[in-house]
């Protein structure tokens, strides 16, 4: 008989597990020696967590079975080996044979069959080849100067895992425990995939899927999906540490606008401040920070300035977050009640305790000034969190912590435990206080150090990667692993941060992928030559201004993969996997699909494979007739042969894409003028969407957006309803077909010929539309 209940709880050997499904097709598994562990969590929210749908369960001899719409969980009561099935038998996950769950001393380790056909992704910003198969990983979050292609652990600590088989079915696996863990995918073990922690719950969920996007959106159900990011955090922007004077800052905006490349933001690193001192600035070299902010705002540029955690041990000085800090008793203390003090810029200094809910808002309230003055973003650098003294680049782990947050009991506890959360949580108390001082303007945070669901809080960028064309290359499979991992907008240091300068083809290689990754930053070390665009003469120049200013014409586009990000999670930088799974079945290195990557589901970027000895590459497309790019004409097959060249980078388009395009602007501040253009690239499928909203307030959650599909087929191209009440700068439409080969086509809109141009060199047929904000169809032909 088959009874119905909303978790199942078994025990064996001391052991207690519980199952259950926050939804029909996610399963939450629990465990604890003797009891089960606190039902709390940094990354999933108490809304998510406190789902259950219902399970029926039915017992025969040792298997328990447990069904929910979707799944079904087989449970060995005698082992408690586990294994979850669909609704049609086919293994979701399964354990390995043998000791699938073993909790000693605090610590445990769990084991999963690891099927020959099987991939593994996620992880964050891990180093190595995307797919992780054949790997194992340390999630400690670590201060990596220098960081090489093989590096580990790094920055972050996500432990999310994305597993692919070779038929295309996908599941999520997410391990909620912060402490020190590992995954290994068959390292240490052929035929079994496993992964723990020193210490913390056994807490995991289980995604099934079925496809990869599926997981992804699956995953950000649990954790969360970025808030919709200021459009000017999608512009260019140049930093470097540091411009050491406000003279020479405003040298850079002036430069950028008098070269006319266009840019968003600038950045201050850590020199601007008194002493290297959070929160404070120095005013002989920085006479007027609010003058720059606001002449900087005149050329439509935001500023964007580091703020570390570390707190300078200061006092009597008039340093007023290390008094307020003190009189509030905001920092973590070693075992001896004392504050912990450990150096690093500022020479010793103390660590505010974010676990606390009120250290953060502490924490937040200090960005009064700064917001005030209309600075626009802030930078969260250092909070793994680093000290330099130590040979483990972190304070030790028995530094002591309170856990002071709703939904948790409250609690001392150490590093050991919360040492992984602390650039998430830093990252979060300056997203909320920002957002506190500033209600009605979209905060930009970056972090360095997160865990799951920091995304919810702040961007990232890969930290301290060199000057070489291997970081260049390891840069696309470390953006598109934080894309599946939850961080959509993550960047990299264009141009590399350390070592020697980049070689002007390295720079200028360098910008032409960057102009297609999410955040798109030139950052550099202190004491290495200039990095910026203009460095290394006109020819140069002119390559990186092109592709630069060809990221502002696809402008709503990438702004569109904001929208369609913040609502679904959906990265905007993926793997080509993502929107097609079956190109791993044909072969290795994913299909051959390793070093490509893709911009949203229209746009895939195949950069040469061995970036140092250029030679001609096969680029394989997931199918037939994807255009090009840069020509706008259709490839006869699905693959086609490049030999690199300086100043191309293969970019190719979907057949049945609608790409939307705006004339050239300086920065996404300046309105576009004139009309935008829909590019048409003929194919199955064949649609393309509208958003635009004022891009830095919240009005567009109370309408004030624009949303519009279009679709097409071979004789006639849609315009469904404008959803929202954000009027376009638009005029109108310039519309453009793609291989196009006849004569000119009949074009008619409400009755009305339109007329068109044919240009058969380019395989294109033009014509103009007027704006259209109500279902419309166009005829063409026929
Ligand atoms: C760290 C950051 C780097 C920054 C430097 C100085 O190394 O990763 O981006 O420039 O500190 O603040």
């Amino acid at each position: 008989m088959a009874k119905t209940v909303d978790h199942y709880v078994a025990e064996q050997n001391g052991v207690t597990i519980e199952i259950s499904a926050p939804r029909a097709d996610v399963v939450r598994i629990r465990a604890g020696k003797q009891s089960l562990p606190e039902d709390a969590s940094w990354a999933v929210p108490p809304a998510v967590r406190s789902r259950r749908v219902p399970i029926e369960v039915t017992t025969s001899g040792d298997d328990t079975e447990l069904r929910t719409a979707a799944l079904v969980v087989t449970l060995d009561r005698a082992t408690l080996a586990i294994t979850i099935r669909d609704t049609q038998g086919r293994v979701v996950l399964a354990d390995a044979p043998g000791t699938a769950l073993d909790i000693a001393n605090g610590g445990f380790r769990l084991r999963k069959a690891m099927p020959p056909d099987a991939h593994y992704f996620g992880l964050g910003d891990k180093t190595g080849s995307l797919d992780r198969r054949g790997g194992a990983f340390t999630l400690w979050n670590s201060d990596q100067f220098g960081f090489t292609p093989s590096t580990d652990p790094l920055y972050k600590s996500i432990p999310f895992v994305l597993g692919l088989d070779g038929t295309g079915h996908a599941f999520g696996l997410f391990m909620d425990n912060s402490w020190r863990s590992f995954f290994d995918f068959g390292k240490s073990e052929r035929a079994a995939f496993s992964f723990g922690a020193e210490g913390g719950p056994v807490d995991y969920y289980v995604m099934a899927g079925p496809g990869p996007k599926d997981v992804v959106q699956d995953y950000a159900w649990l954790t969360g999906t970025p808030p919709l990011t200021p459009r000017w955090a999608l512009g260019f922007q140049q930093s470097r540490w540091s411009y050491m004077s406000q003279t020479e800052a405003q040298g850079i905006a002036d430069r950028l606008r008098a070269d006319r490349i266009p840019a968003d933001v600038l950045w201050l690193d850590i020199d601007y401040q008194d002493r290297n001192r959070p929160f404070t600035i120095n005013t002989k070299s920085f006479p007027d920070l609010p003058g720059l902010v606001q002449k900087l705002k005149t050329q439509d540029m935001h500023l964007v300035v580091i703020t570390d955690l570390h707190i300078a041990d200061a006092p009597n000085q008039g340093y007023k977050p290390y008094d307020s800090g003190i009189s509030a008793d905001v920092f973590m203390k070693n075992p001896d009640g004392k504050p912990f003090v450990g150096t690093v810029w500022p020479g010793p200094a103390l660590f505010p305790d974010f676990t606390q809910a009120p250290v953060r808002a502490w924490w937040g309230a200090q960005y009064r000034d700064f917001v005030g003055m209309g600075v626009a973003g802030f930078w969260n650098d250092m909070n793994e969190p680093a000290v330099f003294e130590p040979v483990t680049k972190t304070m030790p782990l028995d530094v002591v912590n309170m856990i002071d947050e709703p939904g948790f009991a409250a609690r001392k506890t150490t590093q050991a435990e919360v040492h992984n959360l602390t650039g998430m949580l830093n990252s979060r108390a300056t997203y909320e206080g920002v957002l506190k001082l500033a209600p009605d303007k979209r905060p930009f945070v970056m972090t360095r150090a997160s865990f799951a669901g920091g995304q919810r809080y702040a961007a990232t960028w890969t930290g301290d990667n060199s000057s070489s064309w291997a970081h260049l290359k390891l840069s696309v499979s470390q953006l598109v692993s934080l894309g599946l991992s939850g961080f959509a907008y993550a960047g990299d240091d264009i141009g590399g941060f350390a070592g020697d300068p980049p070689s002007p083809d390295l720079l200028t290689r360098w910008i032409e992928v960057g102009a297609f990754n999410p955040i798109f930053r030139d950052h550099y070390q202190k004491g290495k030559a200039e990095q910026e665009v203009w460095v290394h003469g006109k020819e140069q120049e002119d390559i990186r201004r092109r592709y630069i200013e060809e990221r502002y014409r696809l402008m709503p586009y990438i702004y569109g993969l904001a929208d369609e990000n913040s609502r679904t999670g959906l990265p905007l930088m993926r793997p080509v996997f993502l929107d097609y799974p079956a190109v791993v079945s044909r072969g290795d290195r994913l299909g051959g699909t390793e070093d490509q990557f893709m911009l949203g589901g229209d746009l895939l970027i195949a950069p040469p494979t061995t970036w140092e000895s250029p030679a001609p590459y096969r680029i394989i497309l997931p199918g037939p007739g994807w255009y090009d790019y840069w020509t706008g004409l259709p490839l006869t097959g699905a693959a086609t042969t490049e030999t690199p060249a300086l100043g191309h980078l293969p970019v190719f388009v979907r057949p049945g894409t609608i790409l939307p395009r705006q004339p050239l602007v300086q920065s996404t501040v300046e309105t576009p003028k004139g009309r935008l253009q829909l590019a048409i690239y003929p194919g199955a499928d064949c649609q393309g969407g509208l958003y635009l909203d004022d891009g830095e307030s919240f009005a567009y959650k109370s309408g004030a957006y624009l949303r519009q599909r279009i679709s097409c087929d071979a004789t006639s191209l849609s315009f469904g309803n404008r959803a929202g009440s954000f009027k376009p700068w638009w005029t109108g439409f310039d519309v453009v077909i793609h291989g196009w080969t006849g004569p000119a086509p009949k074009i008619r809109l409400d009755g009305r010929t339109v007329a068109s141009t044919v240009d058969a060199a380019a395989h294109t047929v033009s014509f103009a539309l007027p704006d259209i904000a109500h279902p419309a169809r166009v005829a063409i032909g026929g």
